[in-house]
């Protein structure tokens, strides 16, 4: 199969298109004849891209670990899908990712993808969907009426959170770059702070829940705006600074097929909008991952 793979470490210039053996499926898992694929910038510096759980050199890799497609095989122990079925969900990061034409994923961690959704804009949920997910609820604990800041609204993740954060009734207090401003509004932020021109401690009230998706040292002064009993989410470090009388969370997102299939249910009757910033075809794939700092969104390889 035609194969997107990375030999060694070093950045995205060492991604090539290439010939690769097709995926071993194992006990539990189907094969995914993909449609599109999606990634985050830095996957490729995360040890799951080089090494497999025991740690043991597993290059060259494919990366790419949000999918969609069409289930081509089904192994021994599989349940909930069969062959045919469209599927979207997030793929082991330790093992071969979707920039591929086929990728081998533990059924479980995969839902049907609902009629009305493309393939590109359900490639655009799974990582980023969850994330938001379970930043914001799981553990995050945002009620009704509470005041949420989201730090790199523009993103991803961003872009999801802010509106599953305004659908559940929260006030959602927006930052990221300016050009992040006009999508964050859409996404149904009330406010946003342009972290290139002002301090977000200086301009907003102390809030419920801060959840951060760029981290440094945005992360650490977060801490001082958490109200006591609230909490500070992060998704790219453990906060350095606990909030006063409050929570810090670091956590890995996790495959969960309810929460992907209520996000797909809520992207198609159109209550949660998938930002795609720019698609590209396989080949581009290193530009894809060159390109996506500064796009808004997510971006998504067509297959
Ligand atoms: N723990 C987990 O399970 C988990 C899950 C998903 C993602 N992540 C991590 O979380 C981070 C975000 O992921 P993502 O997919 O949402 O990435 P993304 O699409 O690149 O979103 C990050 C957003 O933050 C903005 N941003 C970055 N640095 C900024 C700064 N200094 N000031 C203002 N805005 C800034 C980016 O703008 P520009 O593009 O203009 O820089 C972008 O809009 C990544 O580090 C990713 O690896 C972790």
């Amino acid at each position: 199969m035609r194969a997107v793979r990375i030999h060694k470490p070093g950045g995205s210039e060492g991604l090539l298109l290439e010939e690769a053996p097709l995926p071993h499926a194992a006990t539990g898992d189907v094969v995914v004849k993909v449609h599109a694929a999606s990634f985050v910038p830095d996957e490729l510096e995360w040890p799951g891209t080089w090494v497999d759980r025991a740690g043991r050199d597993r290059t060259p890799s494919i990366p790419a670990h949000e999918v969609a497609g069409v289930v081509s095989e089904v192994r021994y122990g599989t349940s909930g899908l069969a062959v045919g079925d469209r599927v979207f969900g997030l793929t082991d990061w330790h093992r071969d990712g979707a920039a591929a034409e086929y990728v081998a994923v533990e059924a479980r961690n995969l839902a049907l993808m609902p009629e009305a959704l493309s393939h590109v804009q359900a490639a655009a949920l799974p990582l980023a969907g969850l994330t938001a997910w379970q930043g914001l609820f799981v553990h995050g604990g945002l009620e009704p009426g509470q005041r949420v800041v989201i730090h790199g609204a523009g993103g991803g993740t961003g872009t999801l959170a802010v509106q599953l954060a305004r659908e559940a009734g929260a006030h959602v207090i927006a930052t990221g770059r300016g050009r992040a401003a006009g999508v964050a509004a859409e996404m149904g932020a009330q406010t946003f702070v342009d972290l290139e021109r002002e301090r977000f401690e200086d301009v907003v009230e102390p809030v419920d829940l801060v959840f951060d998706t760029i981290g440094g040292e945005l992360l650490e002064r977060s801490a001082g705006k958490v109200k006591p009993g609230g909490a500070l989410v992060s998704i790219t470090a453990p906060p350095p600074v606990r909030p006063e009388g409050g929570r810090a969370v670091f956590f890995i997102v996790e495959p969960d097929r309810d929460q992907l299939a209520e996000l797909g249910r809520r992207a198609e009757s159109g209550r949660l909008r998938p930002h795609v910033g720019a698609v590209h075809p396989l080949a581009e794939a290193r530009e894809a991952f060159q390109g996506k700092r500064g796009v808004l969104g997510k971006v998504v390889l067509e297959i």
